[in-house]
Order: structure tokens, then C-alpha cells, then sequence
């Protein structure tokens, strides 16, 4: 059974993501359904980090990504392979931060209110299976804490 989140009050960004990781742990311990601890991942990064939009998107062809489990407002649900940030980290296969989405060509605009975004590749036995995708209402809200961070809890959902 899932507990409340516990956090440290006025915490830098590193140290919320330390109390955060091992709550992550123990949320996935014992749960095999990829959907489920996607699920509990993205609620647990948007009530500890505060983020506007955490959600993945998931290898559905060989060329596009649907929309998997999220928290924020509704999302477009399908991506091409190239498009948008997510597409360009799927075909690159590379996380990618994003200070201003305004300045991303081709940036996939979800809401308005998205400013700055950071996405990482899910990987399943060398091959991506999906994209975590976290946006920010904020300008240059990630940075290399964010990408070391967000690819230690991804990983713990990545085969191989
Ligand atoms: N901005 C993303 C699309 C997804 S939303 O941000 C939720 C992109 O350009 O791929």
C-alpha cells in the first residue's frame, strides 16, 4: 500500500529529488505493470518537484508515440518520430533540455502555459520503449541536476 510522499521544506532541487528517489523505490518494489509505476512515478515527480506537466509517451509504431500515464493538463497524443522534442529524443535517442520551447523548432505546444521542458529515453533492452516528458511554466527551469536525476528514476523502470 502506497503512503503519503514525505518532502524536506525549503530544499534545493538536488536534495527534493534524494528524499524523492528512494519513495520512488518503494513505490516500484514489488509492482511489475509498466503502466502502474509510470503512473505513480509521474504523480510522485509532480507533487515533489511541483512541475506543470510530467507524463510518458510510449513507442506505439516503429514511427509514432501515444500518450502513456501523466498529471497536468490533457496532452496531444500522438507524436511523430523527428517531431517535437519528444520525436527528436526518441530518433536521436538522447535526453534533451529545453530552456525556452519557443526557441525549439518544431516544439509540439501542448498548452500555452509550457515554457520549458526536459525529455529522457525510456530504454527497454537497447531499444527506446518511450519518453519521460516534463514541462515547466517557467523559462530555463532544467538543467544537468534535472538530467541526472530524471535518467536515475528512469532507470529504474528501463530493461537491460
Ligand atoms: N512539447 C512536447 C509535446 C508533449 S507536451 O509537452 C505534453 C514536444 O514538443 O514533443
Amino acid at each position: 500500500m502506497a503512503d503519503d510522499l514525505i518532502f524536506p521544506v525549503a530544499a534545493s532541487k538536488a536534495e527534493k529529488y534524494e528524499a524523492l528517489i528512494p519513495q520512488i523505490k518503494g513505490l516500484l518494489t514489488g509492482e511489475k505493470n509498466l503502466i502502474a509505476n509510470m503512473a505513480n512515478i509521474c504523480a510522485a515527480l509532480k507533487e515533489g518537484l511541483g512541475f506543470f506537466w510530467v507524463g510518458f509517451y510510449l513507442v506505439d509504431s516503429p514511427e509514432e508515440l501515444v500518450l502513456g500515464p501523466f498529471q497536468g493538463p490533457v496532452a496531444c497524443t500522438r507524436i511523430k518520430k523527428g517531431n517535437g522534442v519528444c520525436g527528436s529524443s526518441w530518433e536521436k535517442a538522447e535526453a534533451i533540455i529545453v530552456p525556452d520551447v519557443d526557441k525549439f523548432p518544431g516544439h509540439i505546444a501542448c498548452s500555452s502555459a509550457s515554457k520549458s521542458e526536459i525529455v529522457i529515453p525510456v530504454f527497454n533492452d537497447a531499444q527506446i520503449s518511450g519518453i519521460l516528458d516534463v514541462d515547466s511554466d517557467e523559462l530555463n527551469a532544467f538543467d544537468e541536476i534535472d538530467k541526472e536525476y530524471l535518467e536515475r528514476i528512469v532507470r529504474l523502470i528501463s530493461v537491460g
